[in-house]
């Protein structure tokens, strides 16, 4: 990674020893030193001893106002106490019982509870199994193999979902990722009707179209609500599984998600994240002749030739079943996400304007409490002041000077605000005070970039 201007990392290197150590030691047993490839961070990444509501202090000693909150988990906060204790109270009476119990039961009917176009509800063990088991259920129900997925849409790391991400979107991001994978993966530029006609129109072998309605991926490039109700038209008349991927968008964007929020209803939702009430956990709920495909039957040819196959060793846990139970809930009136979504508008807003006073190149946007970060777009004839769904989506997913991002990360840390490299989650924990002092961050983050003519 470049140095140019080194006084941010400078800084960042005297402020963060015992950070640095660990990394260094991580990197002697962990692969890459890191556990998720999102956490990567040039020098180093911070090492978090604690958290709580809308903070986290690091190994260092810093307090830091956090965007992350458990990668858009916790729209509650960092230990809710009502989480805290439902968590608590299963400890006591175990984490696993390699059987069924109550508590999941409970948790899928609050989830059918605030998605009620849903029939059924399966538990997995995360969004990427969530996607997964999706498109294994769409294939299922059609006998076709082959999936739509849109240029910049995110669903997991799983081979299925390994392509079309980030320019150039023919090519996995990733090595080792199967041709015959990629091979039945049929990739559209998002928002655009006429080439999702060319490549859908005439072909009678597809299982289904997934997409993030909104989200933090999709975010960057904003939906066209239009599309998406043409999108669940067509795929409606030809019997195509419509997916809406809402492993973010879920019980953020409304009780109901994106879904609830445009009032446009997939054949297929696949949920994570707040589902869980920030412990693992995902789900993918929907209609029930093609959720019913799970279902064991007192017919060997059915359950051995056509029935869809599915496990996995922790799928609803005890733990998160019943942090999914306590934290569902206190989501079905929309107050929580109301909250969130007012914080996000003040930063953005906030941020916009400091933005603006310094004359830096960057822009902040987005949609309910998901607070997207683009640098230069004006260096790269972006108009992102009205960002919309016509915008060059090959630019924004590339995010370009990536070492630009890098560096306000660690400028934004030396001010008390961990915020992720491209986009950030706000949580109802967030305060007005909260969303002030980070402001108050950004605005000298940029001026310490602009001073170190990064920006
Ligand atoms: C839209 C979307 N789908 C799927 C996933 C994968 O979820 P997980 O990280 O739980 O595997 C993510 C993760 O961020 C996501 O944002």
């Amino acid at each position: 990674m470049k140095q140019r201007g080194a006084s941010i990392y400078e800084q960042f290197c005297r402020t963060h020893p015992r950070s640095e150590a660990l990394f260094r030691q991580a990197k002697t047993v962990i692969a890459g030193g890191l556990t998720h490839d999102i956490r990567h961070l040039h020098p180093f990444p911070i090492y978090v001893d604690r958290a709580n509501a809308s903070r986290k202090w690091d190994v260092d000693g810093h307090e830091l106002i956090d965007y992350w909150v458990g990668h858009g988990a916790l729209i509650l906060g960092h230990g809710h106490p009502i989480v805290q204790q439902a968590i608590a109270r299963q400890l006591d009476r175990g984490t696993h019982y390699g059987a069924c119990h109550e508590l999941e039961v409970r948790w899928a009917e609050q989830v059918l509870k605030l998605i009620p176009w849903a029939d059924r509800v399966r538990f997995v063990g995360s969004g990427t199994e969530a996607t997964l088991l999706a498109i294994r259920l769409a294939r299922a129900a059609t006998g076709r193999s082959k999936l739509i997925k849109f240029e910049g849409h995110f669903h997991g790391w799983h081979d299925y979902a390994a392509v079309a991400i980030r320019p150039p979107f023919e090519r996995p991001v990733s090595a080792g990722v199967p041709h015959g994978a990629v091979a039945d993966i049929l990739i559209c530029p998002p928002n655009d009707w006429d080439a999702f006609m060319n490549l859908a129109s005439d072909r009678d072998d597809i299982a289904g179209v997934i997409l993030e309605p909104a989200g933090g991926s999709c975010g960057t490039i904003p939906a066209d609500h239009d599309f998406l109700k043409r999108l669940r038209e067509f795929t409606r008349t030809q019997g195509v599984v419509l997916i809406f991927d809402e492993v973010i968008s879920g019980f953020r964007l409304a009780p109901g998600g994106a879904a609830q929020r445009y009032g446009i209803y997939p054949d297929l939702t696949t949920l994570a994240k707040i589902l869980a009430g920030g412990l693992p956990g995902g789900a993918v709920v929907g209609s029930a002749p093609i959720m019913d495909q799970l279902v064991f039957r007192d017919d060997q040819t059915w359950n051995r030739e056509e029935r869809v196959w599915h496990a996995g060793t922790f799928n609803a846990n005890p733990l998160s079943a019943a942090a999914g139970v306590a934290t569902l809930p206190l989501l079905a009136d929309g107050q929580v996400q109301s909250v969130a979504d007012r914080a996000g508008q003040a930063l953005r807003n906030g941020v916009t304007e400091v933005i603006k006073t310094l004359g830096v190149d960057a822009a902040v946007y987005g949609e309910s409490s998901i607070v997207n970060l683009f640098l230069q777009p004006h260096r790269h004839g972006l108009a992102l002041d009205q960002p919309d769904s016509t915008l060059d989506h090959h630019l924004l997913m590339d995010h370009p000077n990536q070492e630009a991002y890098h560096r306000l990360r660690c400028a934004l840390i030396l001010h008390g605000v961990d915020f992720p490299l491209f986009h950030g989650w706000i949580s109802a924990a967030h305060s007005d005070e909260d969303i002030e002092k980070t402001i108050r961050a950004f605005e000298a983050a940029l001026r310490l970039m602009r001073d170190d003519d990064a920006l």
